[in-house]
């Protein structure tokens, strides 16, 4: 069985590949390398002795991506590529829209023309918006509050109109929360450049000297500290449902959150990272950030009970294979 994995170079997609080649699956990549890089391809190969197929293309070059599925016998993809940055989406939100509406819509018609049925579709805990209560679960109304946000609902919706016009395809959205953590060989995990808009790859590059302090956004919001809660899930776990998915036996389209159910604050993660790795942040308090709310965490029964989904990471591996990650890559 062959799997076409797009963005199969970037955080997530990567730690898919290995468990795909792991279970025997032949993999193939496509992968326009905007935010990743080729030497992931020999990381993989490292960890598991494989080679994977590699085309560098973009999603947005039908042509291409024509002859992929022409070359190829593919039996499935697994869809991560996409630009994933919630502020830089604000300020050039058309390459945000033509980026991966255009990308994902171009990977479904060559979908159907090649009779490809299945694809499992990376979105985010982001569209259910401001939640009325929690732990949020699959049914909760949807909303976003940025384009890249707005991407991934249309996206949904595009997904859901595919499947009601033919209901032979299968098609699986993931709903991730946040994921952190990386592969344990050190080699696969996530190190952005600049100024990292999400929380661990922040607090590494202070732990590592890369910046000099950690601006807490807030710790006024009604939570346990004051500071915001997210539920944070060891992207091992994530790609691990990604393969229960892949193996569903239900078909038609499902919906499922993937997290730990687990709310965790900022200063509470931040505690976490100190104590396994043993090393002090400096960090501040500075104003909130627009947009962001006090709480957000999954309900993740259904993935439970349809998938037999379980995360079997805590927090304090997150912490500590985050921090490898990057001690072994700098
Ligand atoms: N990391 C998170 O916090 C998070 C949370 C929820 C959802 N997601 C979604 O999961 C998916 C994977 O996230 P990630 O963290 O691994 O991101 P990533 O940026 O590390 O990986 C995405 C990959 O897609 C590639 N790519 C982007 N546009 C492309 C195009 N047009 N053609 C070909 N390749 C292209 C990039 O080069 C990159 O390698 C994304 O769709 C993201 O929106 C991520």
């Amino acid at each position: 069985m062959k799997i076409l994995v797009t963005g199969g170079c970037g955080y997530i997609g990567s730690h898919t590949v290995v468990d795909l080649l792991n279970d025997g699956l032949e993999v193939v990549i496509v992968d326009n390398l905007v935010n990743s890089k080729r030497d992931v391809l020999e990381k993989i190969k490292k960890i598991t002795g494989k080679c994977v197929t590699f085309y560098e293309y973009d999603l947005c070059d039908m042509e291409k991506l024509d002859s992929i599925f022409k070359k190829e016998s593919i039996s499935a993809v697994i869809h991560f590529a996409g630009l994933k940055a919630v502020g830089e989406s604000v300020s050039i939100p058309l390459k945000y829209y033509q980026n991966n509406l255009t990308g994902t819509i171009n990977l479904l018609l060559c979908m159907q023309k090649y009779n490809v049925k299945k694809i499992i579709f990376s979105s985010s805990a982001t569209v259910y918006g401001n939640p009325k209560t929690l732990p949020i679960k699959e049914d909760f109304p949807l909303s976003t509050t940025n384009p890249y946000g707005t991407t991934k609902l249309m996206i949904e919706t595009i997904l859901k109109d595919l499947y009601q016009s033919d209901n032979s395809f299968d098609i699986a959205i993931l709903r991730y929360f946040n994921p952190i953590g990386a592969h344990k060989s050190g080699l696969l995990g996530e190190d952005p450049n600049g100024i990292p808009n999400n929380l661990m790859p922040y607090i590494v590059k202070v732990a590592t000297g890369k910046l000099p302090v950690l601006n807490i956004f807030g710790a006024d919001y009604k939570t346990v500290d004051g500071t915001g809660v997210r539920d944070y899930i060891h992207v091992l776990d994530l790609s691990y449902g990604h393969m229960l998915a892949l193996k569903n036996k239900k078909t038609g389209l499902k919906i499922y959150n993937l997290g730990t159910g687990k709310g965790t604050s900022v200063l509470e993660l931040v505690t976490m990272f100190e104590t396994v790795n043993k090393v002090k942040i400096n960090k501040k308090i500075v104003g909130r950030r627009e947009g962001d709310i006090d709480a957000c965490y999954a309900s993740c029964s259904l993935a439970e009970r349809e998938l037999g989904f379980k995360c079997r990471y805590t927090l304090e591996d997150m912490c500590l294979d985050s921090y490898n990650y990057v001690k072994n890559n700098n």
